[in-house]
């Protein structure tokens, strides 16, 4: 039997506020799976009831096909990595590695052996007898995955792992921690609201939002397929243009599908016109705002070098060409 988690329509509410509606999530076994969704969608929450720190009301958390609802969190060989550091902060570095071994009675070698061999999985040699507040944020969180990691977890559970750190130190962690779980095979699930960090992180990407999973796929299905509104707004940019007549019926233009071209004056020119009403330079791109005569507003991306080329300017008329776009009927909606 592999040893996928499943999360078969869980639900959980707090008094009246209904948190999770019946969310379905399979990560295979040996994966991660990145979930992706604004602050206050459930994401803490889902996690927590996987590793049974609190129990849904109802729906089933499986592992290798089998419920482990009966089961206590200490029993669930997972291990959790928390939004905030959560460090014991008068142990050092090799003290806090080695606690959960402690706690399960392991023999004082052993526990030695792991530690040592977390450590250096997890770029810390060297610290090994600093305490928590002698390491930088990174350290932390690094001191915290070794932790997690030390009692051989069937799956690893990171709520934010990164969220305090700065960008180039974060994208640095993520990438290492990507070759310590492909090194180790340990099914996870990573939670995050960052789109590039899910993206970098996640062999998958599940898309949530007000409890539930909206979408699963790989990064690019879900860029180049989303299934709803809220999936296109959310992974990357989109221009949604609402279809008149059928309820949740829409079209989505990506930004960098759209061209613009210099209207000539009284050409005659066809076809759809706009003005281009606002851009911004973003590094090597440029954003244009563009809006059309039917008073709808459109936003393109270009490169520099072609903005530049096509001699555009704040004000001008231009003539809109779409190059791909996708049609589709948001189940969500009713
Ligand atoms: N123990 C609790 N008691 C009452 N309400 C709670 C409890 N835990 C969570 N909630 C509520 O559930 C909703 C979802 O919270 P949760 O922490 O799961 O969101 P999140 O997606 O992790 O958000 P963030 O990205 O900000 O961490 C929030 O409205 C929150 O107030
Ligand atoms: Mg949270």
């Amino acid at each position: 039997m592999r040893g996928d988690l499943e999360l078969r329509k869980i639900s959980i509410s707090f008094g009246k506020e209904v948190v999770l509606k019946g969310l379905d999530l399979l990560v295979d076994e040996g994966t991660i799976m990145a979930v992706l969704g604004p602050s206050g969608c459930g994401k803490s929450t889902m996690l927590r009831v996987i590793s049974g720190l609190i129990p849904q009301d109802r729906g089933k958390v499986m592992l290798e096909g089998k419920s482990i609802d009966h089961l206590p969190a200490h029993k669930r060989r997972m291990g959790f990595v928390f939004q905030n550091y959560s460090l014991f902060p008068n142990l050092t570095v090799t003290g806090n590695i080695g606690f959960g071994m402690r706690m399960m009675k392991k023999r004082k070698n052993e526990i030695r052996e792991r530690s040592n061999e977390l450590i250096s999985l997890v770029g810390l040699s060297g610290m090994e007898n600093k305490r928590p507040n002698e390491l930088s944020g990174g350290q932390k969180q690094r001191v915290a995955i070794a932790r997690a990691l030390a009692t051989y977890p069937d799956v690893l559970l990171l709520d934010e792992p990164f969220g305090a750190l700065d960008a180039k130190i974060r994208k640095r962690i993520r990438r290492d921690l990507r070759s310590i779980q492909r090194e180790l095979g340990t099914t996870t699930v990573f939670v995050t609201h960052d789109q590039d960090e899910a993206f970098e992180v996640g062999d998958q990407v599940a898309v949530m939002n007000n409890g539930v999973i909206e979408q699963r796929g790989s990064p690019m299905e879900l860029y180049e397929k989303p299934r709803t509104d809220f999936v296109s707004r959310f992974v990357g940019n989109a221009n949604i243009i609402e279809l008149p007549g059928e309820v949740g019926r829409t079209v989505m233009i990506r930004p960098e599908d759209i061209s613009l071209r210099k209207l000539e004056e009284n050409s005659g020119e066809g076809g759809t016109k706009g003005r281009l009403v606002d851009l911004i330079q973003l590094g090597p791109l440029v954003e244009t705002s563009v809006l059309l005569e039917n008073g709808d507003t459109l936003t393109a991306l270009m490169s520099r070098s072609e903005y530049h080329l096509k001699g555009l300017r704040k004000d001008d008329e231009v003539r809109v060409k779409v190059l791909k776009f996708r049609s589709f009927k948001d189940e969500t909606r009713k």
